[in-house]
């Protein structure tokens, strides 16, 4: 079955899922989505939380263009304008640090290039290959891959695990001023509650598979301007909201 429709447009994403069902080799269906709805404006964040295996990277997957088995529509950017961090780092281990980047963005300019690897704390492994760095850094790399297309559209799938929690709450800052300041539409996948809560505009929460949406949280506070209390606050609602989901 394929009735996706994709229609460009600047930006903006909009997602209507009706189902969506895998089909295994022994012929036995999996419904993993069903009538799940979530719009994106401009430069604004959404935030995907669920349990694990009820469809997130499924749903990142058919927003890509990667799975065009679903009933639904969609509206994305235009392909090109579009860049995915996979929940595994997806390097090419015969290329260094630098060419995974540059395969993608062969016209980044090389001082943007240094101030990115520079704010991921890269810098000191450029000429390094995949197989000589930890988790952790092939994570940044990815994410630098990302950001180097300069995407309207980032769809990132748990970018930030693997990572001490300083580096990570760091990387999460520096991420949030970057997306605010390119005006980048994204779309994340997280299971941390304090990442969500920081970096959403609109929070999706999701039921267990077949994923339906359980709750929108709408926080209207930027960013930069979100306290303590706003925090804990939102945080509470989403495992209010996470306790009442039926079973
Ligand atoms: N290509 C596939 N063929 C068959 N089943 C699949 C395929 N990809 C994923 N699934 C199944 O679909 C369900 C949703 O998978 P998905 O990877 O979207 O979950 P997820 O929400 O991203 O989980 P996690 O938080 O663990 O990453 C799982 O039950 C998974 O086993
Ligand atoms: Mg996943």
């Amino acid at each position: 079955m394929n009735d996706a429709r994709h229609v460009g447009g600047p930006g903006l994403l909009d997602v209507r899922i009706a189902h969506k069902t895998y089909r295994s080799a022994s012929g036995q269906t999996l419904e993993v989505l069903r009538d799940v709805t979530l719009a994106v404006s401009i430069g604004q964040v959404g935030v995907l939380v669920g349990p694990s295996g009820c469809g997130k990277t499924t749903m990142l997957r058919i927003i890509a263009g990667l799975d065009t088995d679903f009933a639904g529509t969609l509206r994305a950017p235009q392909r090109g304008k579009l860049a995915m961090v996979f929940q595994e780092p997806r390097l090419l281990p015969w290329r260094t640090v630098e060419d995974n980047v540059r395969l993608v963005a062969p016209d980044f300019p090389e001082q943007k290039l240094a101030a990115l690897f520079e704010t991921l704390e890269l810098a000191p492994h450029r000429f390094h290959y995949p197989g000589e760095l930890s988790l952790g850094l092939a994570r940044r790399v990815a994410l630098a891959r990302a950001l180097a297309v300069e995407p309207e559209l980032l769809l990132l799938d748990e970018p930030l695990v693997s990572l001490d929690a300083a580096m990570a709450a760091r990387l999460r800052d520096e991420l949030a001023m970057l997306i605010d300041s390119r005006r980048i539409t994204t779309l994340l996948v997280t299971h941390d509650l304090d990442d969500a809560v920081r970096m959403a505009d609109r929070l999706f929460l999701l039921s267990a598979r077949p994923a339906r949406m359980l709750a929108e949280l709408h926080i209207g506070t930027p960013r930069s301007r979100r306290d303590a209390a706003e925090l804990a606050a939102v945080k509470a609602e989403v495992a209010r909201r996470m306790a009442m989901a039926p079973r």
